[in-house]
């Protein structure tokens, strides 16, 4: 039986960081480990560069570090393909194609991008490339015929926009196209909040504990981080709802029967902030110390890294490429293919 296409993917703007890890990482080895499917992981940097134009040098800087991450939490070229979006130039001939089977209205529409555009402030304006980007997306996706897509809840809505494009391009050319479906992480890895309680852990609010922290830097965040605001005294009742430390626990402790226990006892009044810290900083500890050791040595040998996203993205643009012919064929525009077919 052949195996499931998977593709997904990150945009390059930054190191990657626990939320990251526990939202999609993690789950994402277990997909790949599964030998299950057939594996293509991209770094997004075209998609980053639609509202990163101005500032290149940050999405070539991350390019990198998201390339360490990957390694590091066990993603493995040996299993997956890994790649670089802007290495593969048949993506962007794929997404004109698209962009003709797609109203002005509809990309309008796409909540994801819509959020985005009020969030990110353009001060010279929405960029064309980055209010198409969704379609840029379908491209990344039919272009390895992926039919699974693990992804965050905030992505659904670029699913949704390939699904129609795939339908309508085979509905008018002929089948070619695969539909994807995406598929959001366990309930066990749902989003991590920022150390200071807030929705989601960003770069730009600075409440984040990345991949790549030392065991001093992670131990002080773990100490900064909000819990419950009323629990002034260790003696107090503490609330567990909301509290980050306990939902850090969950999403990283495996010994459930312990953090149950400092629940009840939180509640009752009498265990301090402090104990719940250190105790989380522990568990951080053995889940990252092995990452943080993977990266170092990485890190020993970057021509090497970069050497694997070139092969990598060499395999990608190679299945790519057929997928193009398909669809050029389809739509009819390899006029030279037979010259001499032609009266
Ligand atoms: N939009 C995704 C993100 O911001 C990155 C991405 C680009 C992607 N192309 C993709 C994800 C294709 C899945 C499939 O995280």
């Amino acid at each position: 039986m052949s195996k499931k296409i998977l593709l997904t993917g990150d945009r390059p703007t930054g190191k990657l960081h626990i939320g990251h890890y526990a939202g999609s990482l993690k789950n994402r080895v277990a997909m790949q480990d599964s030998g299950l499917y057939e594996n293509f992981i991209m770094i997004a940097d075209q998609q980053a560069l639609t509202d990163n134009a101005r500032n290149p040098e940050k999405i070539k800087n991350s390019l990198i570090e998201v390339a360490l991450d990957y390694l590091a939490v066990g993603l493995d070229p040996a299993k997956s393909t890994i790649f670089v979006q802007s290495q593969i130039p048949e993506l962007n001939e794929l997404t004109m194609h698209y962009l003709n089977l797609v109203s002005v209205a509809r990309v309008g529409r796409n909540p994801t991008v819509k959020q985005e555009i009020k969030q990110k402030a353009f001060g010279e304006g929405v960029p064309a490339g980055f209010f198409i980007y969704p379609v840029s997306q379908a491209a990344d996706i039919t272009a390895f015929k992926a039919s699974v897509i693990p992804v965050g809840e905030d992505q659904l809505p670029m699913i949704e926009q390939t699904r129609e494009i795939v339908r309508s391009f085979n509905s008018i050319y002929g089948d070619v196209l695969v539909e994807p479906e995406a598929v959001l992480p366990p309930s066990t890895c749902g989003r991590l909040p920022g150390l200071d309680g807030k929705a989601k852990m960003s770069k730009s609010l600075g409440n984040c504990i990345y991949l790549s922290d030392d065991a001093d830097t992670v131990k002080k965040k773990v100490m900064s981080m909000y819990t419950d605001p009323d629990h002034i005294r260790v003696q107090d009742p503490g609330k567990i709802e909301g509290n980050t430390v306990f939902t850090y626990l969950d999403a990283f402790g495996t010994d459930k029967e312990a953090i149950e226990e400092m629940k009840q006892h939180y509640q009752r009044g009498g265990l301090g902030d402090v104990k719940v810290k250190r105790y989380l900083n522990e568990v951080l500890e053995a889940k990252l110390a092995p990452i943080r050791a993977r990266r170092a040595e990485f890190e020993k040998d970057i021509p090497a890294v970069y050497e694997m996203l070139r092969k990598g993205s060499e395999q990608a643009r190679a299945v790519a490429a057929k997928t193009l012919k398909e669809v050029r064929d389809k739509i009819g525009i390899n006029y030279f293919d037979n010259i001499e077919n032609n009266e």
